[in-house]
């Protein structure tokens, strides 16, 4: 029989630069919603963010702007865990033995880790090579059994599951000497749902909308203002064609498709509801309305964040609190792995 695991959700954001509408479709919402249905852990992960050089003051303040993004979208930090990484020394610690357990071969196929290297590989740092190791870390350390993320993300996470298959079995006659039955980490689901798992760049429907990318109009930030949200849009890339009356009208028209996409994530509704409402309609019908949505729904969330990060005390109270409940979980977990490992402590 397969060990059954307390459901938990776990999911972090880094952070870097500004968090844009991917970030907020792709993650955010859906850690909104689950909120309802399970106890939920979401991490600031900026041990992750170092792999690249941050300066130090951005850093600090970057942390403290993904903390307000996540409250002013609706995570509430009282009933759940919301915490900066850093913090909590366990996850640098589960990731060591991580590195033990995951095969150079493993690593050597993450597709994020050659984009984000590419040519200058000799260059990088050791850490954004063993990153999806720490990434494994953060969900294994209270043994989360739901991580909710955008499509970008799933490599990462077969390999967290990946990592578990490999120290459930590798340490399996301890795990069960130890009381711990047949395995001691669950293989984590990702949860990839919904029309917006891959918002795409506004300037290009081949690129993913990063946070890295040069042109600030290929993004929707969360606290852009309505004029800049209105123009972004308007100025997004489409093609000449009216919109499709069906979703199967959408393929090979992948910037039609984002658009679409992210009104129908925005709006809560299936790409199938909002052809039926603008198919066969021109783009300039279809990008006013998209254009009022994102801001309907975007304007509260950056005024709200805006006036969250005026209170920095407030954020790291936050923050620190969240860090204290999560290391009594973490806590446990890593006595656990010393014991399984064989460590005296
Ligand atoms: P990060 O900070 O790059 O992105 C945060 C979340 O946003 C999602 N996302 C997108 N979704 C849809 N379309 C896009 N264009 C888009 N861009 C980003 C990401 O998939 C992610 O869910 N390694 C992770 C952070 C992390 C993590 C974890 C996640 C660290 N430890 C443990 C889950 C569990 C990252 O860099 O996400």
């Amino acid at each position: 029989m397969a060990p059954s695991f307390k459901p938990l959700v776990f999911s972090g954001v880094q952070p870097t630069g500004n968090l844009h509408l991917g970030n907020y479709l792709g993650a955010i919402v859906k850690f909104v919603e689950l909120q309802n249905s399970h106890d939920c852990i979401y991490c600031v992960v900026d041990l992750h963010a170092i792999t690249v050089w941050q300066d130090p003051a951005e850093l600090t303040k970057s942390i403290r702007e993904v903390t307000a993004a996540f409250i002013a979208c609706g995570i509430d930090p009282k009933k759940h865990i919301v915490f900066n990484q850093s913090q909590v020394h366990e996850h640098a610690e589960l990731a060591w033995i991580f590195n033990c357990v995951a095969r150079l071969g493993w690593l050597n196929r993450m597709t994020q880790f050659k984009e984000k290297a590419g040519k200058d590989r000799e260059n990088v740092s050791v850490g954004l090579y063993a990153y999806p190791n720490l990434m494994a870390a953060d969900i294994h350390a209270y043994r989360a059994t739901h991580v909710p993320v955008g499509e970008d993300q799933k490599q990462h996470l077969e390999l967290a599951r990946d990592i578990a298959q490999k120290f459930n079995t590798d340490f399996g006659a301890s795990i069960a000497a130890h009381g711990f039955g047949e395995a001691f980490f669950p293989l984590p689901e990702p949860l990839i749902q919904g029309p917006a798992t891959r918002v795409m760049s506004l300037r290009d429907g081949a690129k993913k909308m990063s946070k890295s990318d040069a042109s600030d109009y290929s993004r929707i930030n969360l606290t852009d203002d309505a004029d800049a949200i209105a123009q972004k849009v308007r100025k997004a890339k489409t093609d000449p064609e009216p919109l499709p009356s069906e979703e199967k009208g959408l393929e090979k028209r992948p910037e039609a498709d984002n658009l679409v996409g992210i009104y129908a994530a925005l709006h809560n509704k299936t790409k199938s509801d909002v052809l039926n409402e603008f198919g066969g309609g021109q783009f300039s019908t279809f990008k006013t309305a998209l254009a009022d949505l994102a801001v309907a729904k975007l304007g509260p969330i950056g005024a709200e964040m805006k006036r969250l990060v005026q209170d920095p005390a407030h954020i790291d109270a936050i923050l620190r609190d969240g860090s204290r409940r999560a290391s009594a979980i973490a806590a446990e977990t890593m006595k656990a792995v010393k014991d399984i490992v064989g460590f005296v402590h």
